[in-house]
C-alpha cells in the first residue's frame, strides 16, 4: 500500500468470484469489480489497473505487456486459475510485480473431469442421451452405439504435472497401461505408479487414449497438429483438458471427419469459447464442454480463497504463497 494514500488499497476484480475469496478481499481493500457476465473489455482493464494497486483476474483477461505497463501503482497480480498463459509474466517480472496463481486445489476436480470426458467419449454417452431424447430407443440393440473399452487399455498422458499425475492415478483403477511424455522424466512417479516415459511420437502411436495436461507455452502451441494426429491410431480418442491452442483445431476437425482418429473430448478449445456454429459441434464423435475442469463448488471456493491470499500478501509486501513468477524475488 502506498504510504499516506489509503489504508484500503484499491483493487480491481475482473468478475464476481466465490464469496469465500471475495469476502477476504472486501475486508481489506477498496474493491472495484466488473459485474458483467462477460469479461471486461481491455480498455476497462487498462483504465482500472492505472488506478489500482492490486488486480484479481481470470484466465479470460488478456494481461499483456500493455496492461502490466499501465499499472503504474500495481503491486500484485493474482489470477484465480493455475494456468497463467494469458499473463505476460516476463513483463510483470521486469516491473517487479509478483503474479499469483492457484495450483493444487483444482487438481482432483480437473482429473475427475478428464476421466468423465474420456469415459463419455469412449462409451458415446452424449450420443446415447441424444438417441433417447429423439425417441429412437425402441428396443435393446445389439449393434447400436458401440463404443471402446477403457479397462486395460493404454493411456498416453502428455504433461505429467499435478493434473496429469492425478489422471494417471485414476487410470490405475482401470488397469490401464500408462505412457507419459513430459518436459522431464519423473523416476519417482515411474516407480510409484508404473508410468512409462515414452517419446511423444511413440506415445501417440501406441495410446488408445491421449490426454493432454501440459501448460500452453510457445513449445506446446499446436503440439497436436496434423502430423501428430496422423500418428495416432484410427481407434484412438483425444482428450484435451489443458488449453485449446495445444491442439490445431483445423487439423483436429479433419482428423475427426476423415477418421484419422475415432473421437475427441474437449474441455478447452481454440478459439474459446467455440462459436455455436463451429463445424466441430456438428460431429457426433466430438464432445465439447465449456472449460469445466475446475468447476466444482469446492474447487472454485478454494481457488477464490487462494487468489485472495495471494492478492493480500502482495499488497502487504509479503512473498506470495503461490507465485507463478518467483524469479521476481531474485531480481529484488
Ligand atoms: C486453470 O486453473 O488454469 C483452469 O484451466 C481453470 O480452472
Amino acid at each position: 500500500m502506498r504510504k499516506g494514500v489509503s489504508t484500503r488499497p484499491p483493487v480491481f476484480v475482473t468478475r464476481p468470484i466465490p464469496e469465500a475469496g471475495l469476502r477476504r478481499v472486501r475486508d481489506a481493500c477498496e474493491v472495484r469489480m466488473w459485474e458483467g457476465e462477460l469479461p471486461p473489455p481491455k480498455e476497462v482493464i487498462l483504465k482500472e489497473v492505472a488506478e489500482c494497486e492490486g488486480l484479481l483476474c481470470l484466465l479470460t483477461d488478456p494481461i499483456d505487456a500493455e496492461v502490466v505497463g499501465a499499472g503504474r501503482h500495481l503491486r500484485v497480480i493474482s489470477q484465480m486459475a493455475v494456468g497463467v498463459d494469458n499473463i505476460d509474466l516476463e513483463a510483470a517480472t521486469a516491473r517487479g510485480i509478483p503474479v499469483g496463481h492457484t495450483p493444487g486445489v483444482l487438481t482432483e476436480a480437473t482429473a475427475d473431469l478428464t476421466f468423465a470426458l474420456l469415459l463419455a467419449a469412449a462409451r458415446r454417452i452424449p450420443e446415447g442421451i441424444e438417441y433417447v431424447r429423439q425417441g429412437r430407443w425402441r428396443t435393446w440393440e445389439p449393434m447400436v452405439l458401440l463404443g471402446r473399452e477403457v479397462w486395460g487399455k493404454t493411456l498416453g498422458i502428455v504433461g505429467l504435472g499435478r493434473i496429469g499425475t492425478a489422471v494417471a492415478r485414476r487410470a490405475r483403477g482401470f488397469a490401464m497401461r500408462v505412457l507419459y511424455h513430459s518436459r522431464s522424466r519423473k523416476p519417482d512417479l515411474e516407480a510409484e505408479l508404473g508410468v512409462e516415459y515414452t517419446p511423444l511420437d511413440d506415445l501417440l502411436a501406441q495410446a488408445d487414449f491421449v490426454s493432454l495436461h501440459c501448460p500452453l507455452t510457445p513449445e506446446t502451441h499446436h503440439l497436436i497438429d496434423e502430423e501428430a494426429l496422423r500418428r495416432m491410431k484410427p481407434t484412438a480418442i483425444l482428450i484435451n483438458a489443458a488449453r485449446g491452442p495445444v491442439v490445431d483445431t483445423d487439423a483436429l476437425l479433419r482428423a475427426l471427419r476423415e477418421g484419422w482418429i475415432e473421437a475427441a473430448g474437449l474441455d478447452v478449445t481454440d478459439p474459446e469459447p467455440l462459436p455455436a456454429d463451429h463445424p466441430l459441434l456438428d460431429l457426433p464423435n466430438c464432445i465439447v464442454i465449456p472449460h469445466l475442469g475446475s468447476a466444482t463448488v469446492a474447487a472454485r471456493e478454494r481457488m477464490a480463497t487462494m487468489a485472495a491470499e495471494n492478492l493480500l500478501a502482495g499488497l502487504r509486501g509479503e512473498r506470495l504463497p503461490y507465485c507463478a513468477n518467483p524469479e521476481v524475488y531474485e531480481a529484488r
